[in-house]
């Protein structure tokens, strides 16, 4: 896939296929819209009609040029109201345009859509990411991998030559894609070992530092949280730590630490039928977002330094298994009774966010799918957002408006802790069931001190079952981009 960016009036390109976005403002035709109309004999305005189009946010429609015209296919694609354009609306309008083009087979694509508040840098990436994730199709597990046409070349019309944002744009949806891919796999390809090469491949491939600390390391860390739910699988835990530093003096040091369970059968309090076990491959979507920001990072560079953490592992039974109720120390001293099983989660992000703060880092965010009670109370395309400390959350909201993905600040009760209290240890793993991803987030605050700190629950949007938007059915890579834009912020 190649991408153009030119100053080519959309009047002039020829190619397969032109689409044009069109704001509910930009009808009736007029202008530069109105001689593209007459240039094609009034298809615009006659598929217009015919199709009712109003210009919404996420409608479209395609038509056929007749022979002699300089394009194929002329498709519009609706932006909504004028006022209400957002970089993600460019995206999104990008995705969909390029889907029609796919479905269409047109080989080269014409994208015209409005710049984005005079920022054509931004605009050029937006688009390019639309397009990236949108074509992406992951058929590695399919026999026949049947390619049904390709766009490979899209120019971005009206846009001067922007090259640092459509390099900007390949690293990010390289990142992403990279996550999504982690997320799809099954737990039979996936796990803790191929989680620590996916890090040494990074490492190996864009000079960043790596640590993979081994079983007997993890011991002597004393990570005996992390380690009691790894301690049932036949697959080794592997804690990973992955450096990128800058070439010169860092401006900050931060950490992004990533659940990394490839998969969670709930242990001894084994998930039953109906709790979607199946899916519980997806239980890395924080490792793999972790990694997915890693790769991106690698090849920004921005004056940073970040810390890529995931203690990863597999949440199993056997006769070695941990037992409900046994009482585990995690690498702060802190005692744990489990109490159940199947919230693994915490227990090895606490010895997770311990090794982060360690390394005194500036602040810490983590990403873990962690409560199906998340899902409950914000569905599926929303991740929970936690934190005491509002100048980091705000950064990270604000991050994520421009990277598209959809956060909401859930509170941190204190008295919900109480739900936690334990009689034998220093607290138990699980609290009731009301106000669940609170008490797992009251639960992470026991092992972070003082260093600012964010705790995302991204239970929900690591998977989605639809196509929507950019996003393809599978692993949907979330949490990738607002970690770089926070990062390069
Ligand atoms: N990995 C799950 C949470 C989850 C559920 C992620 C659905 C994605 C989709 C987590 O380890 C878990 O099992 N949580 C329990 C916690 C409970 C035992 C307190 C849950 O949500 O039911
Ligand atoms: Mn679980
Ligand atoms: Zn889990």
């Amino acid at each position: 896939m190649e991408f153009h960016a030119s100053n080519t009036p959309l009047l002039d390109w020829s190619g397969d296929g032109l689409m044009v976005g069109l704001s509910e403002a930009a009808l009736p035709l007029s202008g530069t819209l109105a001689d593209l109309n007459s240039r094609v004999s009034g298809l615009l305005q006659d598929l217009i009609d015919d199709t009712e189009f109003t210009g919404k946010e996420g409608s479209a429609a395609i038509t056929r040029v007749g022979s002699g015209a300089n394009i194929r296919k002329l498709g519009i694609v609706g932006l909504g109201a004028a006022e209400a354009i957002a970089p993600d609306t460019l995206r999104r309008a990008a995705a969909t345009a390029a889907r029609l083009a796919k479905k269409e087979k047109c080989a080269s694509l014409g994208l015209s859509l409005p710049i984005y508040q005079d920022n054509a840098a931004l605009t050029t990436q937006a688009l390019a990411e639309g397009v990236y994730l949108a074509l992406h199709q992951d058929t590695r597990f399919k026999s026949d991998d049947k390619a049904n046409g390709t766009v490979d070349h899209i120019h971005l019309l009206g846009l001067p030559d922007q090259e640092p944002s459509l390099q900007a744009a390949q690293a990010i949806c390289d990142g992403v894609i990279l996550a999504r891919e982690l997320v799809s796999a099954p737990a039979n390809v996936v796990t803790p070992e191929a989680l620590a090469q996916t890090a040494q491949d990074i490492a190996t491939a864009h000079g960043l530092e790596l640590e993979i600390l081994e079983q007997a390391q993890c011991e002597a860390l004393g990570m005996g949280a992390y380690l009691g739910v790894a301690k049932a699988s036949d697959l080794p835990p592997k804690f990973i730590h992955l450096t990128y530093k800058p070439a010169g003096t860092p401006t900050r040091k931060l950490a992004i630490v990533g659940k990394g369970l490839t998969f969670d059968s709930g242990g001894l309090n084994i998930k039953g039928a109906g709790s979607g076990i199946e899916m519980m491959k997806i239980d890395m979507g924080g490792a793999a977002a972790t990694l997915g920001a890693a790769k991106a990072i690698a090849q920004l560079k921005p004056d940073v330094e970040v810390h890529f953490i995931s203690a990863a592992a597999e949440n199993m039974i056997s006769g070695h298994a941990m037992r409900p109720g046994d009482i585990l120390t995690a690498s702060n001293g802190k005692t744990i009774e489990v109490n159940n099983t199947d919230a693994e989660g915490r227990l090895t992000l606490a010895d997770a966010l311990v090794f982060a703060e360690k390394l005194g880092v500036d602040a810490i965010v983590d990403l873990a799918t962690l409560t199906g009670a998340c899902i409950v109370a914000l569905g599926d395309d929303i991740a929970g957002l936690f934190s005491e400390n509002d100048e980091l959350a705000a950064a990270i909201a604000t991050a994520a408006k421009a990277a598209g993905e959809k956060f909401w600040r859930l509170p941190m009760e204190e008295k919900y802790f109480d739900g936690l209290k334990s009689i034998v240890a220093d607290m138990k793993n699980t609290g009731p069931r009301p106000g669940g991803s609170i008490t797992a987030a009251l639960f992470l605050k026991q092992f972070v001190n003082d260093t600012p700190w964010v705790h995302l629950d991204v239970a929900g949007p690591v998977w989605t079952e639809k196509e929507s938007g950019y996003n393809n059915p599978g692993g949907t890579g979330f949490g990738v981009r607002t970690l770089v834009q926070w990062v390069l912020a």
